[in-house]
């Protein structure tokens, strides 16, 4: 067979190859195969120099149309399966825009923050200001200004965690309540009527149970004026325990002592878990302390700028913890922090 024979034959199987060649890894095998140095073309080019001299240009013509006929077909069949490949690829990532969307996880308040809401809400509208004071205090607020020396005994109610500070400097440490609040609120509205709460975060070295955390939030509240007595104290209490868990609540004020106040008071509500039988939580009693309260020491007063022969007034700490427990029947108060999603849900 000629040289030119075999250069038609090689085109003619060449082109017929491609028509079956379905992806581009194939497409660069054919490519190899038929147009590479080592190619079938190139292998048959060699045959160039053993023909006569006047056949070469003729034969050598016809190589360089088959070459270009290959590699023009190569580039439509290259292009094609690109086309095809693209076509499949979108087919393959096309997206249902009928299907439901889904819906984004939204967060939620925890129930300490809600019942912390719901307070704002109550005491608000019966005038009460919202304010904030320091997590971190000094010995002086947290304790002396309140009517505790050091060294006072009361003192032992409340232990908690210190913060390292250089010698010389006033001793730091972590609120055992929010009463430190009480002097900041009395000394920015001295001598003026005040009515504020002060919520936030407290902390104490206890033994942690199902009533007690080491750290917790209490909301403060003062209201201080001209002739504001023992029964402004009980009506605001009961009144706010009614709207918080329906009129009807069964209620009591045991005396207790707390340095800062004279007299001393705290305040129970019925237990909910047990409607009054007892239980594990209100430490079979029937009942659960929500708060200590009674009428400001004429000392913190004093210290809070206010004369205590021109004015009197009354203040209170609540739980809002032990209050949600109440509200939601929970039945113990390391659920709060425990950042558990399953109690969290619940809410
Ligand atoms: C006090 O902390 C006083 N400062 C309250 C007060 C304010 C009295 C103003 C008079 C005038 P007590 O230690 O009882 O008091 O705490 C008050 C409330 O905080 C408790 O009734 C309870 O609801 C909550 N509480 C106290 N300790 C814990 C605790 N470890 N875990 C959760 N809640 C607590």
């Amino acid at each position: 067979m000629s040289l030119i024979d075999q250069l038609n034959q090689l085109e003619y199987e060449a082109l017929a190859a491609l028509e079956q060649i379905a992806d581009l890894t194939a497409l660069a095998e054919w490519k190899s195969a038929y147009l590479g140095k080592q190619g079938a073309l190139s292998r048959l080019s060699r045959g160039l120099g053993a023909l006569p001299a006047e056949e070469r240009p003729v034969a050598g013509a016809r190589f360089n149309a088959a070459r270009a006929t290959l590699e023009q077909a190569l580039e439509r069949a290259e292009a094609q399966l690109k086309r095809i490949a693209r076509q499949h690829a979108f087919e393959a990532d096309q997206v249902d825009v009928t299907l439901p969307g889904r819906a984004p996880a939204v967060g939620r308040l925890h129930p300490t923050t809600q019942m912390l809401r719901t307070i704002y809400g109550i005491l608000g509208e019966m005038g009460f200001q919202v304010w904030e004071s320091p997590e971190v205090e000094t010995d002086e607020f947290n304790f002396q200004l309140l009517n505790m020396p050091p060294d006072h005994p009361a003192r032992d109610m409340w232990d908690t965690f210190y913060v390292e500070t250089a010698p010389g400097e006033p001793t730091l440490l972590l609120r055992t309540h929010t009463s430190p609040g009480q002097i900041y609120a009395m000394r920015a509205n001295a001598p003026n009527p005040v009515r504020a709460i002060l919520p936030g975060k407290c902390y104490r070295y206890e033994q942690v149970t199902a009533r007690h955390e080491m750290q917790f939030y209490q909301v403060e509240g003062i209201a201080i004026g001209e002739q504001i007595s023992f029964s402004d104290l009980k009506g605001t209490l009961v009144a706010f325990a009614e709207r918080l868990y329906g009129k009807g609540v069964k209620t009591r004020f045991r005396p207790s002592y707390f340095p800062f106040t004279e007299p001393s008071v705290e305040f129970d509500i019925e237990c909910f878990l047990c409607s009054g039988a007892g239980c594990r939580v209100c430490k079979h009693s029937g009942w659960l302390e929500i708060l200590g309260a009674g009428m400001i020491h004429p000392t913190v007063l004093r210290n809070g700028g206010y004369d205590p022969d021109a004015v009197s007034g009354f203040a209170f700490g609540m739980g809002p913890e032990r209050m949600a427990m109440l509200r939601y029947g929970i039945d113990d108060i390391r659920w709060f922090f425990s950042g558990d999603e399953r109690f969290l849900q619940q809410f």
